[in-house]
C-alpha cells in the first residue's frame, strides 16, 4: 500500500513550500492538487465562460484532458498535452479557480485523478480537501493555517520580492475572501477532518513546520 501524506489548509499558509520539502525529505512525489483547478480554470477561461455560470462550467470541463507529469521531480500540468505551468498563475485563472472549484462536476474529475496518482505512488498531496474527501485514510494528515495577518504579510513579501506594487490591505482583503468562498461552499468545504493534526504555522519557520509533520510520519 502506498503512504500517503495530505496536507489542507487556506491560501497562503505555506502548503505547498511544505508539502515539497516533507516530500524530498521522504522520497514521496509532490501532487499540487491546486494546480490541478487552476488548469481546469485556464480551460474554461480560454473558452470564455463567465465563471459565475455554473452550468457552462459543468458542461465544459467534461472536455479537456488533464494529466500530471513529473520533470527531475516537479510536477508538470498538462492541458490537452501543452504544458500550463507557467500560465495558472494569473488573477484571472485564480478567480476562475476559486469559483469552479466549487463546482461538483469539475471536483468529480479532478478528484478521480489525484487518488488514483495517490494509489500508484507514495505521495505528499496539498489541497483544501484531502484529508477530508480525496485520501480519507492518508496515514498521516495535518490542517495547516496561519493567521491572516501572517499569511497577508508572507504574500506581500513575496510580491514585493518580485518587484511588483502591492498593497497589503488589499492582499488580506482578497485572502480573506478567498478563505470564505473556500470554507462557506456547498462542495467540499475547507475544514479539518477529524483525524487532522492542525498546525498553526505563525511563529514557527518552514524547517520547524517541516520538522513538525516529518515527526508524524
Ligand atoms: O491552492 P491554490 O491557490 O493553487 O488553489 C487554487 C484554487 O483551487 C483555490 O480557489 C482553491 C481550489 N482548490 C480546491 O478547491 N481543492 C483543492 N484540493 C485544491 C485547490
Amino acid at each position: 500500500m502506498s503512504m500517503n501524506i495530505a496536507i489542507d489548509g487556506p491560501a497562503g499558509a505555506g502548503k505547498s513550500t511544505i508539502a515539497k520539502l516533507v516530500a524530498k525529505k521522504q522520497g514521496y512525489i509532490y501532487v499540487d492538487t491546486g494546480a490541478m483547478y487552476r488548469a481546469m480554470a485556464l480551460y474554461l477561461h480560454r473558452q470564455g465562460i463567465d465563471p459565475t455560470d455554473q452550468a457552462a462550467i459543468s458542461a465544459a470541463c467534461e472536455k479537456p484532458d488533464i494529466s500530471i507529469r513529473y520533470e527531475d521531480g516537479t510536477q508538470v500540468v498538462l492541458l490537452d498535452g501543452e504544458n500550463v505551468n507557467g500560465l495558472i498563475r494569473t488573477e484571472e485563472v485564480s478567480r476562475m479557480a476559486s469559483l469552479s472549484s466549487a463546482n461538483p462536476d469539475v471536483r468529480k474529475r479532478l478528484v478521480a485523478l489525484q487518488q488514483k496518482l495517490a494509489a500508484e505512488a507514495d505521495v505528499v498531496m496539498d489541497g483544501r480537501d484531502i484529508g477530508t474527501v480525496v485520501l480519507p485514510d492518508a496515514q498521516v494528515k495535518v490542517y495547516l493555517t496561519a493567521s491572516v495577518e501572517e499569511r497577508a504579510r508572507r504574500r506581500y513579501e513575496e510580491q514585493k520580492a518580485k518587484g511588483l506594487d502591492v498593497n497589503i490591505e488589499e492582499i488580506k482583503a482578497d485572502i480573506e475572501q478567498r478563505d470564505h468562498q473556500d470554507m462557506t461552499r456547498e462542495t467540499s468545504p475547507l475544514r479539518q477532518a477529524d483525524d487532522a493534526v492542525l498546525v498553526d504555522s505563525s511563529d514557527m519557520t518552514i524547517e520547524e513546520v517541516a520538522d513538525k509533520i516529518l515527526s508524524l510520519c
